[in-house]
């Protein structure tokens, strides 16, 4: 194996594709290949492969440690993530190839979120333009950059379902809708994986298996318990949906699932995961899991180690149980080398279906490195997807889009960072290239129109808390007073004509181990926000945040209110795009954003108790489900978001109102038309109500979803073709049925403003 030919990689740019299952002769050739690699391997070889080290590139900042490379040497690692480089990278897999007796090949990781140095919105920001393509192109740009740099795995997509924005975590994954989620996560395993056979095409690994977005409370690493109803129900099916379009890796959550860490869970991966779904991939654990079993309470890392994996985990990130108890359990019969053989197989195949076997440096050509990251073209696509992803939530009087003339004054914490533009988990960002919203917004005006600036405030007073949540860097202090901060504001606000506010959380407050009880704005950008309405100047509040953020007193008090989320290396021209109207506003939320954090959990698609409130009286009604002091409804709905443009919806029709519960099928439609003076791009929602079930169904539940262009005065009639399969969900039994009876089917702009008809299954 030491005398590979390396052939020069061609780059292959090849239109993504469906990962093809292997053929029944591609699967033999491999499994003869791997069990003659592995009659020549030793038990610590064995184990070596289990291994998945840390490199502390990223984290640490220095080159990799040469620890690891002895290690590597030795055969005592299978793969290692997050440096960021192709001759780093490829001096290791030099290294693992030329140095270790067997010559196997590494995996090289990379938490490659929403990007790598062409950074896209963060996923929940994504999630919010409903566009499947724009997706799915995202997570292949993100794979064609990081192969060129050496990348072989990413650890994503992320499609944990999340009803929580207290948890940080929320800016990772896709909202809180299991449909839409599954849609995304085929996307993006689509993009990242292709058919797995070009030199830019890499691992997927979708996370965190399972349930990690229901920690208690939203803090991060916390307890879960749900019912099996429920994660069926309502929380599995993107990380299905995600295997079923062939990811070939999954990472397992901190958290427990029915009283036992997910890592050593065996009903979770063995009878759920491999058994029930069919995964026949690699199963890695998340960082140190295995090793916190004992702080969960349960055992000491030997015996931790064994049921992780005998429960079905392959590979053990950061603990060290794996390839640092394993051997001795073998030795004293408490693991059977049975075990170990069928961790080190899996292993094995994910580096042979990359082709790691054929060529272990097909992801080192460290030409392309200077070729094809962060290009006109990748930057192009950022630019125009994140333009997709921002909410219009307000837009009174039309404030929005503003003219590209007079003054405009930019004024908050926000507005001259660029190292906070990106949003959390952008982990091979280069800051140094991305313009700051002030850059944009003088490069959209040039010529036009002044632009004029202020801080006008830190993101927090507190500077021990601004400094926490703006890592790696990230550093946004001004040593000024909040007081002299607000009066330069003032001043420059007292000039313009309009002011757009940057304000929002820093996005390291966002993502891991970022949970907040206070969702709020922070009290000094409040305070700025209320003396620049005082002026009765138009004012236009963006929002960037990596949450649903709490926004109930600006949406009473501020006429223009357009949520950007952190939308990646190309913010702000895509910001400048749809403030001053090149673009037309068209996303859409996909997690609720709550009147206050008292609400949370708040989501649309939740069940309707025995004593629901009478939606016609607004009032607090007793001895019925609703609070003294706040309305069950949220601020802002699942599905909402305004355009420059108006769209109606009409003639809403079935072309049934029956169907048989084999076979049968209903076509909805409904037509929709924009009547107002501009282009735009709508995206129409069909939700479902099954109106009496054998259990207790939701109040409504995504099914299908359109995302339309429309001329101004044009009209389109959207379908949505109702099969069984859009109203079966898993019963007391957990057998996935469709249950004769009424239904309701429901057309709308979002979740709250639908028209609705009955049909029958029969
Ligand atoms: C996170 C994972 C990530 C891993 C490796 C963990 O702390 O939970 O999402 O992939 O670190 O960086």
């Amino acid at each position: 194996m030491k005398k590979h030919i390396i052939a020069a990689a061609a780059l292959m740019l090849a239109a993504s594709a469906v990962a093809k299952p292997m053929t029944d002769a591609e699967k033999a050739k491999m499994d003869k290949f791997v069990t003659e690699l592995m009659a020549k391997m030793t038990l610590d070889e064995k184990l070596g492969q289990l291994n998945l080290p840390p490199s502390d590139d990223i984290v640490t900042g220095q080159t990799i440690n040469s620890n690891i490379g002895q290690a590597v040497a030795k055969g005592q690692v299978g793969g290692t993530f997050n440096i960021k480089g192709a001759e780093k990278i490829r001096e290791l897999q030099r290294v693992a190839v030329e140095e270790s007796r067997l010559g196997i090949p590494l995996l090289l990781g990379m938490d490659v979120i929403h990007g790598y140095e062409t950074v896209f919105p963060i996923p929940l920001a994504l999630s919010c333009s409903w566009d499947m393509e724009a997706i799915e192109r995202s997570a292949r740009v993100a794979a064609v950059e990081a192969s060129a740099a050496g990348v072989n795995w990413t650890f994503s997509p992320m499609v944990d379902i999340s009803r929580d924005p207290r948890w940080g975590r929320m800016s990772e994954g896709s909202g809180e809708d299991p449909y839409l989620g599954s849609e995304i996560a085929r996307a993006m395993v689509r993009g990242y994986q292709g058919d797995l056979k070009n030199n830019d095409e890499i691992l997927a690994c979708v996370k965190h298996f399972a349930l990690y977005g229901a920690s208690e409370a939203g803090r991060d690493y916390n307890t879960v318990d749900m019912s099996r109803s429920r994660m069926y129900n309502e929380y599995f099916a993107p990380y299905k949906a995600a295997v079923d379009e062939g990811a070939a890796t999954v990472m397992t959550s901190f958290n427990l699932v029915d009283g036992v860490p997910a890592t050593e869970n065996k009903w979770l991966l063995d009878d759920v995961l491999r058994g029930q779904w069919g995964f026949d991939g690699m199963v890695v654990t998340d960082y140190g899991s295995i090793g916190e079993v004992s702080v969960h309470g349960l055992e000491n890392l030997p015996e931790a180690s064994a049921r992780a994996l005998d429960a079905g985990t392959d590979m053990d990130m950061c603990s060290f149980g794996f390839i640092g108890t394993l051997k001795q359990s073998v030795e004293n019969g408490t693991v059977p080398m049975e075990n170990i053989d069928k961790a080190v197989r899996r292993i094995l195949e994910a580096k042979y279906r990359l082709g790691l076997f054929e060529n272990p440096y097909k992801f080192n050509d460290t030409k392309r490195e200077k070729t094809h990251i962060y290009t006109k073209e990748h930057r192009a696509d950022a630019r125009r997807i994140a333009a997709e992803t921002f909410v219009l939530l307000k837009n009174d009087g039309k404030v929005l889009p503003l003219a590209k003339k007079g003054k405009v004054a930019l004024i908050g914490p926000m507005a001259n960072t660029a190292s906070n533009m990106p949003g959390t988990w952008s982990v091979a960002a280069d800051f140094s290239k991305y313009k700051t919203l002030k850059q944009g917004f003088e490069d959209a005006l040039k010529g036009k129109a002044e632009l004029l600036y202020a801080k006008g405030s830190n993101v927090y007073a507190d500077y021990e808390l601004e400094k926490a949540v703006t890592l790696f860097g990230r550093e946004m202090r001004d040593p000024r007073s909040e007081d002299e901060l607000l009066a330069e504001a003032l001043k420059v606000a007292a000039e313009a004509d309009v002011i757009v506010a940057a304000l929002g959380e820093a996005s390291e407050s966002s993502g891991e181990s970022s949970s907040k009880t206070d969702l709020t704005l922070p009290d000094t950008q409040r305070r700025l926000l209320e003396k620049l309405l005082a002026t009765g100047k138009p004012v236009v509040m963006l929002n960037f945040s990596g949450r649903p953020t709490v926004l109930e007193w600006e949406s009473r008090n501020v006429p223009a209110i357009l949520n950007v989320w952190f939308g990646g290396s190309e913010a702000a021209d895509a910001i400048a795009d749809v403030v001053f109207g090149d673009v037309n506003p068209s996303g859409k939320l996909t997690a609720t954003m709550p009147v206050n954090v008292g609400q949370i959990p708040v989501y649309y698609n939740h069940f309707n108790t025995g004593r629901p409130k009478d939606p016609a009286n607004p009032a607090y009604q007793k001895y019925r489900s609703n609070y003294i002091d706040a309305p069950n409804k949220p601020l802002y709905p699942f599905g909402f978001g305004m355009s420059y443009t108006d769209f109606t919806y009409t003639d809403f029709t079935l072309d049934s109102d029956s169907m048989n519960s084999n076979d049968g099928k209903i076509t909805a439609s409904v037509t929709v038309t924009n009547t107002g003076d501009r282009a735009g791009d709508e995206i129409v929602q069909f939700y479902i109500r099954d109106v009496a079930g054998s259990v207790a169904r939701p109040v409504k539940e995504l099914k299908h979803f359109e995302r339309i262009r429309l001329e101004p005065g044009m009209s389109k009639t959207v379908s949505f073709t109702i099969t069984p399969e859009d109203l079966k969900f898993y019963n007391y039994n957990l057998d996935y049925v469709v249950e004769p009876g009424t239904f309701k089917v429901m057309a709308g702009p979002d979740s709250e403003r639908l028209v609705s008809l009955d049909f029958k299954v029969l």
